[in-house]
């Protein structure tokens, strides 16, 4: 493993990802491919083509783009992709599945089959919790089923089902892991705690859906990308592993938690109309990843407080996602939940 093509590297893992890798791993050379998207960003990647000029190279490509896939794979003599390209958010994939399907499905089918055509030595799928659904008591395992609730969750499961054909069929050499929520810096302004972070520094008002009493395990970037790349380095061909924080919380918990470190009040929340089909609880199982060598590490006040410094100290780079296509999807969210909102 040598040149390595890390799809969706210009997101918020991916970026975490390919700074991590290209320290880690001095003799790899990384190609991002990424087809930058609403949530593709070269300014999460800006510090690395600085740092690692002639080890790091960006293609700008659509995964689904079969031609342009293969092209790059020969182009740079790829041997290994780790595929983190993905529409990711729920509330979008409700509003619009669409890109769901494209991306997350026929993108994975086209890396799958670059691996095939060019005997990649791995695929690697960068997959999530979500697959399982929810998870009312206990811990998923890897080998509960597939049993996903939102347009999201079931892309990225149709992926894995591919990919377990794929392995099956062509013995092509697949790993998967499957994380929980994750959090840190370079998270487009969405997601539970990088919107609600950015909302409060400008004490706008955080819509939090239903009673908040919804379970996450809440996973810091770095121990996510550590667990992704210890599957790489140690995982065996044709598993999936889980990548938990072991830190299961209600959401109301966690914003609680973020308002006192920010300090600010909590008459910002604001209960608004609940997302449909909300999984109330995912929860992982992770003594297969544990049994490898890999552990979370981090604690997670001190990680949401590096997290929500780090959103303070950077707000030249989410007040520009903000002020941009942000401002219609957040419109079509939450104008109307926020009206009602009690
Ligand atoms: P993100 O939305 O921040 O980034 C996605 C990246 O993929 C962007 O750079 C985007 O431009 C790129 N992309 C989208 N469609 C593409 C296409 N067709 N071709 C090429 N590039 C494309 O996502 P993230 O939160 O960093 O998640 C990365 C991966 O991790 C996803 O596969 C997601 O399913 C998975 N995951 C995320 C979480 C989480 O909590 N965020 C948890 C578990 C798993
Ligand atoms: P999210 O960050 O969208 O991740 P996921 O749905 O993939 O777990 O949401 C995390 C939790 O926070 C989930 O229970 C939904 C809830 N949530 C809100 O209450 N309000 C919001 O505006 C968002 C984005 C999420």
């Amino acid at each position: 493993m040598k040149h390595i093509m890390i799809t969706g590297g210009a997101g918020f893992i991916g970026s975490n990802y390919v700074r991590y890798a290209l320290e880690a791993h001095p003799d790899w050379h990384i190609v991002v491919l990424d087809k930058l998207t609403y949530a593709g960003n070269l300014d999460n990647l800006k510090d690395v083509a600085e740092r690692f000029h002639g080890r790091y190279y960006f293609v700008q490509a659509d995964i689904a783009d079969r031609e342009a896939v293969f092209a790059a794979v020969r182009q740079y003599r790829i041997d290994t992709i780790v595929n983190f390209a993905a529409e990711s958010h729920v509330d979008r994939s409700i509003l619009d599945p669409d890109a769901f399907i494209k991306t997350d499905v026929y993108g994975t089918y086209v890396l799958l089959e670059a691996t095939r055509e060019f005997g990649l030595e791995r695929f690697h799928q960068v997959s999530t919790d979500e697959v399982y659904g929810d998870v009312p008591t206990g811990y998923s395992q890897e080998t509960d089923p597939l049993e996903p609730n939102s347009p999201y969750s079931a892309s990225k499961a149709a992926a894995e089902l591919l990919i377990r054909s794929y392995r099956v069929t062509y013995n092509a050499p697949v790993t998967v892991t499957r994380g929980s929520n994750t959090f840190g810096p370079y998270q487009y302004p969405e997601k539970l705690l990088s919107l609600f972070i950015t909302n409060a520094i400008d004490d706008q008002p955080l819509p939090l859906y239903g009673d908040g009493m919804q379970v996450r395990d809440w996973l810091y970037v770095m121990d996510h990308v550590r667990g992704i790349d210890h599957v790489l380095m140690h995982g065996q061909l044709g598993e999936a592993y889980n990548v938990g924080g072991e830190n299961e919380r209600h959401n109301i918990d966690v914003i609680r938690m973020m308002l006192r470190i920010l300090g600010k009040p909590e008459s910002l929340i604001k209960r608004v109309a609940d997302r449909p089909g909300h999984d109330r609880r995912y929860a992982l199982d992770t003594r297969k990843l544990r049994a490898l060598g890999w552990a979370p590490r981090a604690d997670f006040e001190g990680a949401l407080r590096e997290t929500v410094d780090w959103y303070v100290n950077n707000a030249w780079w989410w007040r520009k996602i903000k002020s941009g296509e942000f401002k219609e999807f957040y419109r079509r969210q939450y104008a109307e939940r926020l009206a009602q909102a009690v």
